[in-house]
């Protein structure tokens, strides 16, 4: 077994609220949004950021399921996370979390768990912006017009250019902070958030951009609203964010030409074509594999074949297009793709293919994962190579999809 670093940032992650104004019948955290609990989603999105100490304050009576669900989100890192019990306020929550914190710890975010779609790459921003005495807070600029009131009649307008709505999590330097928590209790001071009670203490806090994924679940209608973005994800958001970082689909292209003239028995989309002409070709020279490599790796932005299963890369010598889409698909899940589709032609006047169609697209789709993969052929009327019969050309186009808690923070308009 590795050792690995113990991480100098931790992140408490606020549950133990009752959820009164959802009321869902169970404490809040333990409510369902899909298949998963709102701190589910919410680990979930902690654990997909860099790695860091994670303490889960959750409602008296309920460490256990608190604990499952920290198993569940962190799989192979639940030796980075533990479960406290919170107190009778989110202030006290909190200092219950700080209680627990490792000696190493230097950064702590303190993040509601009610953020449950809160993206990861927020999480980091706001960790990367702890520097010297700031903390850092994530943000978004108030779109909508507000007016001051006064017994139900409007007294005065608020210049909203000086206003930012603030999120979780938030960031602070941790001896600071727990100082700050500190004074807050000897003075039995209430604060709505840390922000406030760290700027109470006099420190500089700095705003970095937030996201509309951050909202905070609170009514009935919220969780809809979070029911609705995991049901329709990766949909882009309609906010400012360029649709590149936000989850619209991109597609790619690849075109692979092989001819015949290899060694042993053929290999086209994914199947062993016994007593037809072997392709030649580093591999086995599987063009249609090669070519759906290449259009997934386009659609992804990764590069393309060459570079990552060439020639400099002797182990994929004689490899077979299971080998080749599996490791492709793994590529692309790291880099945060999920693939929608692969649509491939190929050109040839050998083999028939139609009635292996079925076999070929299973066995496609089952290296990449389970994606849908549709295989066409045909011929060229006896034009050029493929018309000739001395090769086979393949086109393929691939769809591929961002997922969307790996999407940036909106930016600050
Ligand atoms: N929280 C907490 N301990 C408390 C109160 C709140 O850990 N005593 C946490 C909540 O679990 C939530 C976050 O603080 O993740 C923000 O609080 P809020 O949205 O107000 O949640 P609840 O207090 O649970 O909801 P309500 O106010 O409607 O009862
Ligand atoms: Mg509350």
């Amino acid at each position: 077994m590795s050792i690995l670093p113990v991480p100098r940032t931790a992140i408490i992650v606020v549950a133990a609220g009752s959820g009164t104004r959802l009321e869902a019948g169970a404490p809040k955290a333990f409510v369902g949004i899909d298949a998963r609990t709102i701190l589910r989603h919410a680990l979930d999105g902690v654990f997909a950021a860099e790695p860091m100490q994670v303490v889960v304050v959750a409602p008296a009576g309920y460490e256990g399921d608190a604990e499952t669900e920290l198993r569940a989100a962190a799989a192979e890192r639940v030796d980075l996370g533990r479960v406290v019990t919170g107190g009778a306020t989110r202030q006290e929550s909190v200092a219950a979390g700080l209680a627990a914190l490792w000696g190493d710890v230097t950064t702590v975010l303190v993040h509601d768990a009610a953020r449950a779609l809160t993206p990861p790459a927020v999480i980091d921003a706001v960790a990367a912006a702890v520097v010297g005495e700031a903390g850092a807070v994530p943000s978004l600029p108030v779109v909508d017009t507000l007016k001051r009131v006064e017994d139900g009649l409007v007294a005065g307008a608020v210049d909203r250019s000086e206003l930012a709505a603030a999120q979780t999590p938030q960031g602070f330097p941790r001896t600071l902070l727990e100082a700050a928590y500190e004074i807050a209790r000897a003075d039995g001071a209430e604060y709505t958030d840390d922000a406030a009670l760290f700027a109470a203490a006099g420190h500089p806090v700095r705003l970095v951009p937030g996201s509309e994924r951050s909202f905070k679940i609170t009514t009935p209608a919220d969780l809809e609203r979070a029911r609705l973005l995991l049901a329709a994800a990766p949909a882009p958001s309609p906010s400012s964010i360029s649709a590149a970082v936000t989850g619209a689909p991109r597609v790619g292209v690849g075109t692979d030409v092989h001819a015949f003239g290899g060694d042993g028995s053929l290999w086209l989309a994914g199947l062993e074509w016994p007593g037809e002409a072997a392709l030649s070709g580093h591999s086995d020279g599987d063009a249609v594999a090669h070519a759906i490599v290449d259009a997934l790796l386009g659609a992804a932005g990764l590069g393309d074949i060459g570079q990552h299963f060439g020639t400099a890369h002797p182990e994929y010598a004689g490899a077979h297009a299971d080998v080749f889409l599996s490791r492709t698909a793994e590529m692309l899940a790291e880099a945060g793709f999920a693939i929608g589709n692969v649509s491939v032609q190929f050109q040839g006047n050998r083999p028939r293919f139609s009635g292996r169609r079925a076999e070929a697209e299973a066995a496609l789709s089952a290296a990449l994962g389970g994606a849908a993969v549709s295989v066409a052929a045909t011929t060229t009327d006896g034009l050029g190579f493929p018309g000739r019969g001395e090769g086979i050309a393949v086109t393929a186009v691939a769809l591929v999809i961002p997922r969307p808690e790996r999407g940036l923070p909106a930016p600050a308009e």
